[in-house]
């Protein structure tokens, strides 16, 4: 619908429409120099080829799968349904949804109203996305995510689906954030325990301590925080991380998009430019209740975003820690490795057409029972560099390998840094995961339009060879790496590509997929990856739903799962229309699988979970068996 055009937006065609990067590529030269002289698109795809190289088990896989498959359930097929569908002998509830309220005296969510900032601030919040599970004593405590809200179904109460008062402002803002609550299982199933002692909302008021490198430099301070160390809130969380010290780790993503300026002629400068930030919000009116985010006012307050945010689930009175070591970026997620010397190695995308994957390296090292807590406020921060044979690099960014001032400047404009050591442009980083059972990770490169197509923001060029072959790509793709002698600490390693998604109905070429995608299996724009216990990797994909055209008969998003050893792929779930399914955790027996259910009906055609004429509500969902065994 023309009037919801704006939100239809994606955060990166949002940031595009403000700041057009410049188009550096002649396509059809681009394409027949790295694909076609090839013979990449001649619909082989060559063993070996310089191009880009493809895993053995993906070249391999269904001869692999007929001799024994380690996924154990009946493919389910794609589908449009407006609701949650899994394998025969399989369950899903609903445990918990946007606007359910945490404490006794909220009021239950109105389908009218949709609640009111009050409320809302002490309820669930809404999009849900990166979640975990704690076991503290006798409690199992989920934490997750609260990306962001869908204005028009925010505020679906309102004629044009847009705010008209503060309180309505007020409201879209409490929605973000991260929600911890308690959850049990009784007789109905799963559900959250209202009034636990460990229900807290973090939202973008909470108060949080800015630690590391980046701590106190100029460009972190404020007027309401001279000293550059306390800023407040936390928005945009996309995918999670968790700590083996018992810590979680939300990860600040398209934050850029809450800031606006009062003054419309404010000059806008390179590194605003190149973190997306401008004078025009997407339609949030954050400025309007709260001066912080008005850059003519405040330039550096959305410094103080692009973080991963770490918070301690087993105190509700914690303050949450903004790890500035880590580098700022969109981040996607924070997947966490305890590496055999004892570092810790934490894996990150940055998601954006063209952006980069990095990896920190803490200075201290991770020992059972010591003082964690602080493992993140210290170590070195690399960018990746993948060459086309299969090796690959992690590039130091110091001020001496960028020409930055600081390491202080080098986090806080880490983008810039990478672009300065001629790290790679990806295909937009999504979720990172590390296999439990080999030193082996994986990452979501969801999908670029742009590849071959136009520079990233920061004017680096996006030539389709290596791990992001194909130009203009829709489809996406999972890279996956080796650390050189599985030390996570290493800087090199090899990789190769576990999937090509694509449509093997539509295209006869690279488009269509490699070997291990087929008719019964396609999906597009892998994002959420998540291992469980055996080392079975969960793909959940955040695309184009409409099932028509390079899309046909690919349906509703979707979670697969895929075997690392054999590269058999096998869709599990599908999601209700218009969603996008993403987050996940195991229970501690591995009986019950939770999985985030994210914008049901963005464009006005969902009423799930609750059907009818409901208002669609995102959800965390509760997966079982049927005969109670554990999954996978
Ligand atoms: Fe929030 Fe990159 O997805
Ligand atoms: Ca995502
Ligand atoms: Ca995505």
């Amino acid at each position: 619908m023309t009037k919801f055009k704006t939100e239809l937006e994606t955060f990166d065609e949002f940031d595009e429409a403000l700041n057009p990067p410049p188009a550096v590529t002649d396509f059809d030269r681009v394409v027949d120099e790295a694909l076609s002289r090839r013979g990449f698109l001649g619909g082989v795809m060559a063993f070996g080829a310089g191009t880009f190289v493809l895993g053995t088990s993906a070249l391999t896989s269904m001869p692999a799968v007929a001799a024994g498959s380690r996924l154990g359930f009946d493919q389910i097929a794609a589908n449009t349904m407006d609701a949650v569908t899994v394998p025969n002998g399989y369950s899903s509830q609903v445990v918990v949804r946007w606007g359910d309220p945490m404490f006794s005296g909220v009021a239950e969510f109105d389908h009218a109203t949709r609640g009111t900032g009050e409320s809302q601030a002490s309820a669930y919040g809404d999009n849900v996305d990166g979640m975990a599970l704690f076991e503290l004593g006798d409690a199992s405590v989920l934490v997750n995510n609260n990306e962001y809200t869908n204005r028009s179904v925010m505020w679906g109460n309102r004629p044009d689906g847009k705010f008209e008062t503060d309180d309505d402002v007020l409201k879209g803002l409490q929605a973000h954030g991260v929600s911890v609550v308690e959850i049990a299982k009784g007789a109905n199933g799963w559900a959250m325990v209202k009034d636990s002692p460990y229900n807290r909302r973090i939202t973008p008021k909470t108060e949080m301590e800015i630690t590391g490198p980046g701590a106190g430099h100029a460009l972190l301070q404020t007027a309401a925080d001279p000293s550059g160390t306390r800023c407040f809130g936390t928005w945009n969380n996309c995918g999670n991380g968790r700590t083996p010290w018992g810590t979680y780790l939300a990860c600040e993503e398209n934050f850029n998009g809450y800031y606006s300026s009062s003054d419309p002629d404010i000059e806008i400068t390179a590194a605003q430019k190149r973190y997306g930030v401008s004078v025009k919000d997407r339609g949030y009116g954050w400025a309007q209740i709260d001066e912080r985010f008005d850059i003519a006012r405040h330039p550096n307050e959305s410094n103080r975003n692009g973080w991963v945010v770490e918070i301690d689930p087993s105190n509700p009175e914690s303050m949450p820690k903004k790890r500035t070591a880590l580098g700022r970026f969109k981040h996607e997620n924070a997947e966490v490795v305890v590496n055999g010397d004892g570092h810790i190695v934490v894996y990150m995308g940055d998601d954006e057409r063209g952006e980069f994957l990095y990896r920190f390296v803490s200075s201290g090292v991770y020992a059972e029972g010591a003082d964690n807590s602080d493992l993140l406020a210290e170590g070195a921060l690399y960018v990746a560099k993948f060459h086309p044979d299969g090796s690959g690099k992690w590039l130091a960014l110091t001020p001496q390998t960028t020409g930055m001032s600081s390491q202080a400047e080098v986090v806080i404009h880490a983008r810039m840094a990478a672009s300065a050591v001629g790290a790679t442009t990806m295909d937009r980083p999504e979720w990172v995961a590390a296999n439990p059972k080999k030193a082996e990770i994986y990452c979501a490169l969801t999908n670029n339009k742009n590849r071959a197509i136009k520079t990233n923001a920061g004017g680096d060029a996006t030539p389709p060879v290596g791990p992001n072959p194909r130009a203009e790509n829709n489809y996406g793709q999972i890279v996956r790496w080796w650390p050189a002698n599985a030390d996570h600490g290493a800087d090199s390693f090899r990789w190769d590509l576990f999937a090509l998604a694509g449509n093997p109905t539509v295209h006869k070429d690279a488009y269509g997929g490699s070997v291990n995608i087929n008719d019964g299996n396609m999906f597009n724009s892998p994002d959420g990856l998540f291992f469980d216990s055996k080392g079975l990797l969960w793909i959940q994909t955040d695309g184009n739903y409409s099932n028509k055209g390079d899309f046909a008969g690919q349906g509703n998003n979707q979670m697969l799962v895929g075997d690392p050893a054999t590269g058999e792929i096998k869709r599990f779930l599908v999601g209700p229309k218009e969603c996008e399914v993403t987050g996940a955790a195991m229970s501690a027996d591995g009986k019950t699988l939770f999985v985030g259910i994210q914008h049901p009906g963005e464009r006005g055609n969902s009423h799930w979970p609750e059907g009818g004429d409901s208002v669609p509500r995102s959800a965390v969902i509760a997966v079982t068996r049927d005969d109670g065994l554990p999954l996978g």
